[in-house]
């Protein structure tokens, strides 16, 4: 360690090698199960290609990537933050959608379903002109590109905050889905701990503007019985939407059966490099 020039790489070798060696001590490792646990990284990445990621998956399933998250925002831990994880269904250049617009682009049976999306900074003062990516999965918890019966970018689109910070779209209620556990690594940890593959339904909001850290929300539906128990550890109670259902007519839309859904979220973004991630999948 000693030779390592890069300080932060020094901190990061000596406290992972600190922490491995313990684990191993901990659980006093046998040598067959070593060779189980190296039998099992290599298979995470041999399973990683252009339409799935195994170990973006794993640190999801072991509660990693959402405490990375939760350190990096909210001022760094100290307060709550609508930040969360990306997930692997983000793709660049959804198409545009004007506030109050639509994000069907087939049709999607469904309960009704509105967001209206609150952008402030620190100081609680609107931030006019941010883009916000949104993409959902379908009632029946399918992404777009998982679904032959969707259209392409169905479900997904870019919006602009107006004037008062704000942005608003119509779409149809999303449902939770299962990550993938056929064949692979996750699905045999989820089987042997006896734990379901699901994830709790929600949005996903992605907003950039310059002088900002972009930030990267998962809203979640109150109602949905696996908030508790999701298996990618991503909700908190800041995150959980304020559900509201309407058994009345839907003022804008003669068409919309009651009973439909609205939510209603504030966003505060934290001061920062305004960058994009990489598309996790193609
Ligand atoms: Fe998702």
């Amino acid at each position: 360690m000693a030779q390592t020039n890069d300080p932060r790489l020094r901190e990061i070798m000596i406290a992972l090698v600190r922490h491995l060696h313990d684990f191993v001590r901990d659980v006093r490792l046998t040598e067959e199960e070593f060779r189980a646990a190296t039998a099992i990284i290599a298979k995470l990445g041999q399973l990683t290609n252009d339409t799935h990621n195994e170990v973006v998956l794993m640190a999801g399933s072991l509660g990693v990537s959402p405490l990375v998250v939760l350190l990096n925002n909210g001022n760094n831990g100290a307060t709550e933050t609508a930040a969360s994880m990306l997930g692997p269904f983000w793709r660049m250049h959804s198409p545009r959608v004007e506030n109050g617009g639509s994000l069907l682009r087939s049709p999607t049976p469904g309960p009704a379903f509105t967001f209206t999306g609150h952008v402030i900074d620190r100081d609680e003062a609107p931030i006019v002109g941010a883009e916000v990516d949104v993409w959902h999965s379908s009632p029946a918890g399918l992404y777009e590109q998982q679904d032959p019966e969707q259209a392409e970018m169905n479900l997904r689109g870019k919006l602009t905050t107006d004037d008062t910070g704000t942005f608003s779209f119509r779409s149809v209620k999303p449902a939770g889905y299962p990550i993938p556990t056929d064949g692979n690594v996750v699905g045999d940890l989820l089987r042997a701990q006896n734990r379901h593959p699901f994830r709790p339904a929600h949005v996903h909001v992605l907003v950039a503007k310059p002088g900002f850290k972009t930030l990267i929300s998962q809203i979640y539906m109150p109602d949905d019985p696996r908030l508790e128990s999701d298996v990618q550890f991503g909700v908190t109670r800041h995150l959980i939407a304020d559900l509201v259902t309407h058994d009345e007519p839907h003022s804008d839309d003669p068409n919309v059966q009651p009973p439909w859904y609205s939510v209603d979220y504030t966003f505060v973004l934290e001061p920062g490099e305004s960058k994009l991630p990489k598309p996790p999948i193609k």
